[in-house]
């Protein structure tokens, strides 16, 4: 990390983990509740540290753990404490357009002291996640996310299913958020707002007990605003979904993970402990988290080998072609831009406006549309990172085929990709889901600054 001294400094011995409440085994169709509140948490163990205030759902960070089955109708009443308007997407998940949870698009944010209920139904298993979708650059990164696990009849038996939602917070130095950075136009313009502190589940290096030679499945979710996490797993690991999506099984031990990006591995415990390692940032690998191997006496689940999915073929022919050429930032080649109907130079716009980043010469807002196709279509969004820094892309209502520049597909869909700098490739899903849809990244900076945009289907 570029603050690794800041991040090893206040490190001492882990905290046991104690598990995230999980809310969702009542009835499904009974709904619960989700209160957005001001708060405080202890992020950095220490009696010289303060409990950092953070943002919360539940007055936990992460939200309590969301876990349903495949077909359960998910009804949530989401109540919002704070004092400024919030909202909830549930990202990954190919939603009614109504429930998708996008303040200013999908639905007017909610405001103080209202209440919004979302029900739909999961129709997809998988690893996704909710998160706040109003002013998400602040309320993200003050701790308003969780997770939300669909599970399938179909998932392989384990022993353990772990869910790590990896964050990295940006902390002053007596662990309270650094209020001074926020909206700080460098990060807007550069990486991102990157964190000098990591935690998996709202904790450092948590520790987490497996019974011996068990089988795991460890969920991975990158919930850092901006941060590109590269996980290791030192131990017989098998990547088996990345996006909540199934992709060929292949035993692996590294993967890494952009804003917003998930990744479930199943892992064969032998009888010595496994640290989890972050190895994309700073030279030595960092233990994010520590698997436990202790003695139990119960009963294993049989280690059968992991069988392939079935995947989706990406269709023949492309309808409709959306050329997407995303420029800006530090250090690129955007001169000006056109917002708001106007043509405006780029020191204007960053200083007047906060704008860095454009797609195809435009800095768009809900209301103008990147593209508008109808039910049905298959749509290629074909995108030309010509920037200086890498993006996560998220679409949101479908999930994507990823064509590499040579034409290859990449297995399995996605809903979010991580584009390096000056990467060219074509974003590929049939628009089966009618309504408004964001696309943006998810380096939450970047989407502030400019990095979105709407596609409308009907
Ligand atoms: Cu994770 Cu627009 O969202
Ligand atoms: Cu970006």
């Amino acid at each position: 990390m570029t603050n690794r001294r800041d991040f090893l400094k206040v490190c001492t011995v882990p905290p046991l983990l104690t598990a995230i409440p999980r809310l969702a085994t009542a009835k499904a169709e009974e709904a619960l509740r989700l209160t957005a509140t001001k708060t405080t948490k202890r992020l950095v163990p220490g009696a010289e540290y303060l409990e950092s205030p953070v943002w919360a759902f539940n007055r936990t960070v992460p939200g309590p753990e969301l876990r349903l089955k495949k077909g359960d109708t998910l009804s949530i009443d989401f109540i919002n404490e704070l004092d400024e308007g919030s909202s909830i997407h549930w990202h990954g998940i190919r939603n009614i357009n109504a429930m998708d949870g996008v303040a200013g698009l999908t639905q007017p944010e909610v405001a103080p002291n209202g209440q919004f209920r979302y029900q739909f139904s999961l129709n997809d298993a998988g690893t996704y996640w909710y998160h706040s979708h109003a002013k998400t650059w602040s309320q993200v990164a003050r701790g308003l996310y969780g997770p939300l696990i669909v599970e399938d009849e179909s998932d392989p038996a384990v022993d353990h299913d772990i869910v790590l939602m990896i964050d990295d917070w940006l902390l002053a130095n007596d662990a309270t958020i650094d209020e001074a950075s926020f909206g700080s136009l460098h990060d807007w313009t550069h990486g991102g707002r990157l964190g000098n502190w990591l935690t998996v589940n709202g904790k450092s290096r948590p520790t987490f007990e497996v019974s011996k030679n068990s089988r795991v499945r460890l969920r991975l979710i990158n919930a850092a605003n901006a941060r590109i996490f590269g996980l290791n797993i030192p131990a017989s690991a098998f990547l088996v979904t990345q996006d909540g999506y199934p992709v060929p099984v292949q035993e692996t031990q590294d993967v890494i993970l952009g804003p917003a990006q998930r990744a479930d591995f199943i892992i064969d415990l032998a009888d010595n402990d496994v640290s989890i390692n972050e190895t994309y940032n700073g030279d030595q690998p960092y233990p994010a988290a520590i698997l436990k191997v202790v003695d139990t006496p119960s009963k294993l689940v049989a280690k059968r080998p992991l069988s392939q999915p079935a995947l989706e073929a990406p269709p023949k022919s492309i309808d409709v072609a959306i050329p997407l050429h995303m420029q800006g930032g530090a250090m690129g080649n955007l001169r000006e831009a056109n917002y708001r109907g106007e043509l405006r130079p780029i020191r204007e716009l960053a200083q007047d406006h906060k704008k860095a980043w454009a797609f195809n010469g435009r800095i768009a807002e809900h209301h103008d549309h990147l593209a508008a196709v109808s039910l049905g279509q298959s749509v290629s969004i074909e995108v030309w990172n010509d920037s200086r820094w890498p993006h996560a892309m998220h679409l949101h209502g479908h999930h994507f085929w990823i064509q590499k520049e040579d034409g290859s597909f990449v297995d399995g869909k996605r809903d979010t990709y991580l584009f390096q700098r000056g990467e060219k490739a074509n974003l590929v899903f049939i628009a089966d889901n009618p309504g408004f849809w964001l696309f943006h990244c998810h380096m939450l900076e970047h989407h502030a600054a400019g990095m979105g945009a709407v596609i409308r289907v009907s």
